[in-house]
């Protein structure tokens, strides 16, 4: 159990639905990027590599959950690091939003979680 984490400054986060957190939290912090809807913001905004497409379905099957929260923590390419800006249940919560823009039926293999 966490005890208290009142007064955190994450006020955009103060949902107990993760899906309502991690829409939240998605929308302020990495859709200027990664667009709305998942699919990758405007080209050469920083001059470099657009965002990927989250609703890729290769996207989704290459990368393990892991691999999303290590890309959140550490940042990578022409994307900030967040790990002094998110809790890991930031982080867990934002994965999970990352992972509802896949398709809904993965046939990559591994077993198939349903989130809701
Ligand atoms: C300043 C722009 C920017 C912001 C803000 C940003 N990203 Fe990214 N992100 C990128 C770019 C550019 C890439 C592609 C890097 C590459 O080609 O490896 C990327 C890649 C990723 C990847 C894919 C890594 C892989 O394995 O291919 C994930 C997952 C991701 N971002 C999640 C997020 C999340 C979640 C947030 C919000 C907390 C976020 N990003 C905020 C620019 C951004």
């Amino acid at each position: 159990m966490v005890a208290a984490c009142k007064g955190s400054g994450a006020d955009a986060t103060t949902s107990s639905d993760p899906v309502v957190r991690g829409d939240e939290l998605f929308r302020v912090a990495c859709s200027r990027c990664h667009g709305a809807e998942g699919k990758g913001g405007p080209v050469g905004m920083l001059g470099e590599l657009p965002a990927r497409d989250f609703t890729d379905p290769t996207f989704q099957a290459r990368v393990t959950d892991e691999d999303i929260g290590r890309t959140i923590r550490n940042g990578r390419k022409g994307m900030p690091a967040f790990a002094a800006v998110f809790t890991p249940d930031q982080v867990a919560v934002l994965t999970s939003r990352v992972r509802r823009f896949g398709p809904p039926a993965r046939d990559a293999g591994d077993a198939p979680r349903n989130d809701r």
